[in-house]
């Protein structure tokens, strides 16, 4: 009896365990299934988003080749900086790789344009350039300061490209082309012509037209549409050039070595300049544009100026130029038996994962 109490509880708690482990048996198999289930919901769903992202990925082929047709090159050239012989070449090529070339013409060749001029939504410049498809792939060219245009909340930012001058060398150029004018327009009366005054004399006499104010201009281009950029002297308006030199613009070369510049241009942007330099090269006479008469000034006049603080930063500002240009050109160009060459793609990719079997 006493070994049936313990047998029979010994028989329950056996049957018990039993239909325990069955049942998890059972529940562990219905979790599996329903695991199994959502797997296979979760791998459809996966290949439902994969599809959407290839098919939109797809997309950004189709308009990322249409962004190359999209580029907007700004040239906002500094007056007397040999300008007219760079935009000339893109007037030669504009036809033969097929882009249009707009001259930015404003009122009295005044650099800064109104508030309303820059940013009235749709009419004026900044919508302007970004919208205007039929135009694209465009060059602008102007006498106009430095615009940012990511400030008006537009899509595309235009690619800045300048060239600058020794300073004085510049102011000198202007000097004489308002007297004389150049060999590109004879025919055309200057503001000062009749005024036989070399520079020399001018600057001997302290006259306005070669006073050191007047060297202040390559500055403020640069940096653009501030109050700051206009006020003579100002080391703010200097660093904010800089700044935009480095960060804001594409290439920024030298009108002493603007055959460089060319050739270094061409090969970043070659739907707009595939053969600028041949063309530079062997029409060198027909780009350049010398303003008639022009006489070098004597050493007196050099070392007054270069008394003026308007001229040390003028000058600190293009051998900032100087030595950025210099810095691409030495990464971008070699020189063999007396020729430039630009530098076939130095980069490549490697260790790519996973592996395309
Ligand atoms: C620019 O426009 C003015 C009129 O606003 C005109 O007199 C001048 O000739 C134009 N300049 C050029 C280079 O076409
Ligand atoms: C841009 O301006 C020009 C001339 O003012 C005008 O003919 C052209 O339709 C404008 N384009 C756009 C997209 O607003």
């Amino acid at each position: 009896m006493r070994i049936l109490r313990t047998v029979m509880p010994h028989k329950f708690q056996l049957l018990a365990v039993l239909a325990f482990g069955l049942a998890v048996l059972v529940i562990e198999n219905q979790i599996r299934k329903i695991d199994e289930s959502r797997e296979i919901l979760e791998r459809t769903v996966a290949r439902h988003k994969v599809a959407a992202v290839e098919q939109r990925r797809g997309g950004q082929v189709t308009s990322s080749l249409s962004q190359a047709e999209d580029v907007v090159v700004i040239y906002n050239r500094v007056p007397k900086t040999a300008s007219t012989s760079f935009t000339n070449i893109a007037y030669d090529l504009c036809g033969k790789n097929r882009f249009h070339v707009l001259h930015i013409n404003t009122s009295k060749n005044n650099p800064v344009l109104s508030l309303q001029d820059q940013a009235r939504p749709l009419v004026r410049f900044v919508h302007n350039v970004t919208s205007w498809q039929e135009m694209k792939p465009a060059f602008y060219h102007g006498h106009v300061a430095y615009l940012d245009f990511s400030k008006y909340g537009v899509e595309g930012k235009p690619t800045y490209v300048n060239v600058v001058r020794d300073p004085i060398e510049r102011l000198v150029s202007y000097y004489y082309f308002l007297r004389f004018g150049d060999d590109y327009r004879p025919g055309l009366r200057r503001r000062k012509q009749g005024d036989k005054k070399t520079f020399d004399e001018c600057v001997a006499a302290g006259g306005p037209d070669c006073a050191p104010e007047k060297l202040w201009l390559q500055i403020p281009f640069f940096c653009g549409h501030h109050s700051e950029c206009w006020n003579v002297g100002s080391r703010w308006a200097l660093e904010e050039a800089k700044a935009n030199l480095v960060r804001e613009y594409l290439l920024v070369g030298l009108t002493e070595e603007l055959e460089d510049f060319v050739m270094i241009l061409e090969a970043v942007l070659p739907r707009f300049f595939k053969g600028a330099s041949q063309l530079y090269r062997t029409g060198k006479k027909s780009h350049l544009r010398k303003t008639t008469e022009k006489k070098p000034p004597a050493e007196e006049t050099i070392t007054k100026l270069h008394q003026s603080d308007i001229w040390k930063m003028e000058n600190e500002f293009y051998e900032f130029a100087q030595e950025q240009f210099q810095f691409v050109r030495a990464h971008a160009v070699r020189e063999k038996d007396g020729e430039l060459f630009v530098l076939a793609q130095s980069f490549f990719y490697e260790k790519i994962y996973p592996k395309v079997s």
